[in-house]
């Protein structure tokens, strides 16, 4: 990247062009990276590595905010993504650090955010899976900055949670590679109810036949108590319309037919 700056530098000299350029430009790759890496190491977690096509995926998205510069997501996303902006020159440094920032409001043990507060910024930031990282930076019409990262392979749960915030439909994920079992409700729905609503339908399961009573539902508890199934990822998101969803994600997924769960 310094000889990448270098050679702008001097086409700077030679053309006008260069102030688009050097705006552009200003934010490098490794800044993005380091910011993302000392937040990593600090849990034990290695580093990212930038990857071409998912900083092309940022770059188009970002493209496409400069005209109102709002925090909105891009759609149907392969990735996690964290946006950031800023109504004067964001740095990616600062942009990055705003993100790890919320690592104060994150706890490691219950895996959940303060009460109130906001932490799923952080946890893209460091999560574990996570193995390449995108960016890119605008600037806004309004003169300001939108800054986003995208970074691949996602957390599985969280991203389509997120996806799932404008219509809270319980629709399953595509392609998916996992077990997964959603829920909603029109209130603030914990975990643990969700939970309990896929576990309370073991009175319908009835191991010898290995079936569901008739016109019931037991799958979602097969899946909860599937043997082989033994990495779990969940997220909820607060809906648009005030609801709640959440999504758990099984791996190696479950309720294979003909197969007992246990
Ligand atoms: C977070 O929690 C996990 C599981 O309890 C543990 O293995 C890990 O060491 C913790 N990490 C930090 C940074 O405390
Ligand atoms: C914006 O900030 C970057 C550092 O993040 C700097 O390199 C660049 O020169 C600044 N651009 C303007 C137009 O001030
Ligand atoms: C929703 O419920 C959770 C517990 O499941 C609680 O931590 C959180 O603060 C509640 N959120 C709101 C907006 O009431």
């Amino acid at each position: 990247m310094v000889f990448c700056k270098n050679s702008l530098a001097l086409f700077c000299l030679l053309s006008l062009a260069c102030l688009i350029l050097l705006l552009n430009a200003q934010d490098s790759t490794q800044d993005y990276l380091k910011a993302h890496s000392q937040a990593r190491a600090a849990v034990g977690v290695g580093p990212m590595t930038w990857d071409n096509n998912v900083a092309a995926f940022a770059r188009n998205h970002a493209n496409q905010r400069a005209s109102d510069c709002n925090l909105v997501h891009s759609s149907n996303r392969p990735y996690g993504e964290n946006l950031a902006k800023s109504s004067g020159n964001l740095s990616a440094k600062d942009a990055v650090k705003m993100w790890v920032d919320e690592r104060a409001c994150y706890n490691n043990n219950s895996n959940s955010c303060a009460a109130g507060k906001q932490c799923g910024h952080y946890t893209p930031v460091v999560w574990r899976n996570s193995v390449r990282l995108g960016c890119a930076k605008v600037k806004c019409n309004n003169g300001g900055t939108f800054i986003g990262c995208n970074s691949d392979p996602p957390s599985f749960a969280r991203n389509y949670a997120n996806q799932r915030a404008g219509d809270c439909n319980l629709v399953h994920s595509s392609n998916r590679p996992y077990g997964e079992i959603l829920a909603k409700s029109s209130g603030n729905l914990s975990g643990k109810d969700a939970v309990k609503m896929w576990v309370d339908e073991r009175a319908y399961y009835n191991y010898n036949s290995n079936s569901c009573a008739a016109g019931k539902q037991c799958g979602h508890y097969t899946q909860v108590v599937w043997r082989n199934s033994v990495r779990l990822g969940c997220a909820k998101v607060k809906c648009n319309n005030g609801g709640t969803f959440i999504g758990c994600n099984y791996d190696p997924p479950g309720n294979f037919v003909g197969q007992r769960p246990y």
